[in-house]
């Protein structure tokens, strides 16, 4: 029987003008999966992410959700398909409750154009009363709930990394593409972060994640795919990529023997 896959991504190739971000990035996701995706800073990682969301167009290759291509959709189709994202420099919305924040990843889903609409057009009483029951629910997922009507950029740093995960969540992702959400994690927090992520997992949550945090990834990760220049040049189970020679040359620069 073949491996059941949740996401394809098949010879993908990103070229700006005369550089190749991607070149022939070819791997699957299963369900259930942690992988993790890691490189040297420029290897294309957060360009795949674009390619993968929707917000850049490949230049050659094919990407499928659940047996679906994805290339030339929307990224709020992508979103509505169950695939959301998260972003290397947080993007709260500016003015915006923690509350108002979340509410935002529920209207992703439910596809009443929440961008269009606004948050104070009546929707039905009874949907709003939902949409933010929910949102309360992911906030208590991040341990936000307590500040919920607090504006979300004035929270400190490693709180608005945890709200960009629970607008994410309450989109009810079937797959979760985070970008370095560990970036500027002090190690407590980096501690707290890998947990929830193991309860997403639990969850049924596939998550796709990009970090330069090898402790995390190797903590949390099923399996590693490494790319350098746009290329993948290992992939497999953490504790081997972490000692494979050209991966350990992609990082120090160095001819490893
Ligand atoms: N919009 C763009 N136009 C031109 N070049 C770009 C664009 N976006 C990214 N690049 C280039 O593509 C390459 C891959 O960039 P990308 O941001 O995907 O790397 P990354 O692996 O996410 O790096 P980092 O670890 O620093 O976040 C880099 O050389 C970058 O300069
Ligand atoms: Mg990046």
């Amino acid at each position: 029987m073949a491996e059941e896959r949740l996401l394809e991504i098949d010879n993908v190739t990103k070229l700006f003008g005369g550089l190749a971000a991607l070149k022939e990035v070819s791997f699957t996701v299963s369900p259930g999966e942690i992988k993790a995706i890691i490189g040297p800073n420029g290897a294309g990682k957060t360009t795949l992410f674009d390619v993968l969301t929707g917000i850049l167009r490949p230049t050659s290759g094919t990407v499928l959700l659940k047996g679906q291509g994805t290339v030339g959709l929307r990224p709020d189709q992508i979103t509505a398909m169950g695939m959301i994202r998260t972003f290397q420099t947080i993007k709260l919305f500016e003015g915006m409750t923690v509350l108002e924040n979340a509410m935002v990843g529920c209207h992703s889903r439910t596809g009443s154009g929440f961008l269009a609409t606004g948050l104070r057009l009546p929707a039905s009483r009874r949907e709003e009363a939902r949409i933010h029951e929910e949102a309360m629910g992911v906030l208590k997922d991040v341990g936000l709930e307590r500040r919920a009507l607090e504006v979300g950029t004035n929270l400190p740093y490693g709180q608005q990394r945890m709200l960009e995960l629970a607008r994410a969540l309450a989109s009810r992702p079937e797959i979760l593409l985070l970008d370095e959400p560990a970036a500027g994690l002090n190690q407590y927090e980096t501690g707290e972060l890998s947990a929830l992520l193991s309860r997403f997992r639990e969850r049924g949550i596939t998550i796709l994640i990009v970090e330069h945090d090898m402790g995390l990834v190797m903590d949390i990760s099923d399996e590693v795919v490494v790319l350098d220049y746009g290329e993948v040049i290992a992939r497999g189970a953490p504790e081997v990529v972490q000692n494979d020679p050209k991966v350990i040359e992609a990082y120090l620069g160095i001819e490893a023997d």
